[in-house]
């Protein structure tokens, strides 16, 4: 991490906190006027301002803001680096929709989260997918293989870019690298959804993120893994493929034409305290890590997602993130839901999702040695307990279909655009069997769509969808009633 202090060596953080602190009166926006007696949240308005002499405005950026994002190229080594201040999702739409044009084909992997999806109707596009294949051992989804990316790309040739996740959710890497040579071997963009992987080869070389392995666009959400406000994102541009006027022109249709300064020096101030403290703390959080294996290995029920643990090596995925920590309960009597209302109700410790079959705990550089140590200490006594239970019942081990990933995929009618489109009508999930979504189904968290407009609801996905209702996860799209949006016939 080369520091470069030369160029506005305080940062926008800096800048606001001075300007704000001086006796300019504000005959502008924000309407908060910064007035201390503007209600209850009233202090956050302290650095909240709008575009105003001296402060740059970024979508013609020239000053400030424009060293700032070269601030963070820098940092990340790409060849153009654009802030987001609304989050990944608005690099994903503004990434596919400048490599395409209305009604061309893509290829993109089927895990992709559902601002891939949006972007894919908002520009009228054809998808091929990538459907991936699972890790058995945790239910979830594998990295994506780039020999499997080359043979679509034979079958469907006139596809203008790939869109892939990579880390996924639950921290799955696949090798971009190789995906990147493949995929330029055929002349196509390759899109990298990175937004949880912003972290990746800032201090540790290895896995090395997608901007280093050679996509030509990379979104980083900097709110999942790193020190940011939410909402806060980047997104780059590599190489020559890329119109980066065009995507230029996307992105300002995309973002706020007010974009947040309080937002946007939440990038700046993440930016530099990568540069200053980021060896220390991505030290500090392997070592915790470390830690955190050593302590929950004698677990005996329990498992912790690692490479090291699977079974097969014929797996895709080149690296698995230790920021996700994929806390397993398969084949033992406990489910996840189960596991993260024990976490939650009786040690206190927040999840970010759970599945059928495991809980994801997210940790990042920032996580504290206790936030580590009560983690682990909390799996290695609840493995304690299942024991006991396990013999005190002799349970039997439970079959369960996992409901965060999906093996088998609806057909698809028409494409995503044309349903979403089309007339509409609500009908119970359970009566829509043979019926054209018109909407998307989800579960959030992760995201990623288990129905997409244009595909035939069947029997498969209304058990999922079940399923998932019953295991208390939120599924999106379908109402309070049971009711979802098909196509009018
Ligand atoms: C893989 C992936 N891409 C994109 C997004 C959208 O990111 P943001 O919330 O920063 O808009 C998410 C959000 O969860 C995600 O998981």
């Amino acid at each position: 991490m080369d520091i470069d202090n030369n160029q506005n060596p305080e940062g926008l953080y800096q800048a606001l906190s001075v300007y704000c602190a001086g006796d300019d009166y504000p005959c502008h926006m924000p309407g908060h006027k910064r007035n201390p007696d503007s209600g209850e949240m009233a202090r956050y308005y302290g650095i909240d301002i709008t575009e105003i002499d001296g402060f740059d405005n970024l979508h013609h950026a020239q000053g400030l803001l424009k060293e700032a994002q070269e601030r963070a190229n820098r940092l990340y080594g790409a060849g153009e680096t654009y802030y987001l201040v609304n989050g990944s999702t608005c690099g994903v739409l503004a990434a596919v929709m400048s490599v395409t044009q209305p009604g061309d084909e893509i290829l993109m992997a089927r895990n992709c989260h559902k601002a891939v999806y949006h972007a894919v109707i908002m520009q009228g596009l054809k998808p091929w997918y990538y459907y991936p294949a699972r890790i058995r051992e945790y239910d979830i989804y594998d990295g994506v293989s780039a020999e499997r990316i080359g043979s679509l790309l034979d079958a469907h040739p006139s596809c203008k870019a790939v869109v892939i996740t990579s880390p996924t959710y639950e921290g799955i890497i696949s090798d971009i690298e190789a995906v990147a040579r493949v995929v330029h071997t055929h002349g196509k963009v390759l899109i990298v959804d990175e937004a949880h992987g912003a972290h990746l080869g800032l201090v540790t070389k290895e896995p090395q993120g997608a901007v280093a392995a050679g996509a030509d666009l990379v979104i980083h959400s900097l709110h999942k893994t790193l020190p940011a406000m939410t909402q806060t994102a980047l997104l780059h541009v590599n190489g020559s493929l890329v119109d980066r006027s065009r995507l230029r022109r996307y992105l300002s249709m995309l973002q706020s034409s007010s974009p947040s300064y309080v937002l946007m020096a939440s990038v700046d101030s993440c930016v530099r305290f990568l540069e200053e403290h980021g060896a220390r703390r991505f030290t500090f959080y392997q070592e915790q890590y470390q830690k955190f294996c050593d302590k929950t290995v004698r677990c005996r029920h329990i498992r912790i997602g690692k490479m090291t643990e699977l079974s097969e090596n014929d797996y895709d995925l080149i690296a698995w993130d230790i920021g996700k920590i994929v806390i397993s309960v398969k084949d033992t009597v406990m489910n996840g839901a189960r596991l993260y209302a024990v976490l939650r109700e009786q040690y206190h410790l927040q999840m970010e999702m759970a599945a059928d079959t495991f809980v994801l705990a997210m940790m990042s550089v920032m996580d504290t040695e206790e936030g580590w140590q009560r983690l682990a200490d909390a799996i290695c006594e609840i493995d304690d307990r299942i024991e006991k239970e396990t013999c005190a019942k002799t349970a039997p081990v439970r079959e369960r279909q996992a409901a965060a990933c999906q093996e088998v995929y609806p057909d698809s009618l028409m494409m995503p655009a044309q349903a979403f489109h089309k007339d509409q009508e609500e009908m119970l999930l359970q009566s829509a069997v043979g019926r054209t979504a018109a909407g998307f189904i989800s579960l959030y968290p992760p995201g990623i769509p288990l129905i997409v407009p244009g595909e035939i609801v069947d029997e498969a996905v209304i058990g999922q969808v079940l399923e998932s209702r019953k295991m208390n996860l939120n599924v999106q799209g379908v109402s309070e009633a049971g009711m979802i949006c098909v196509v009018r016939e």
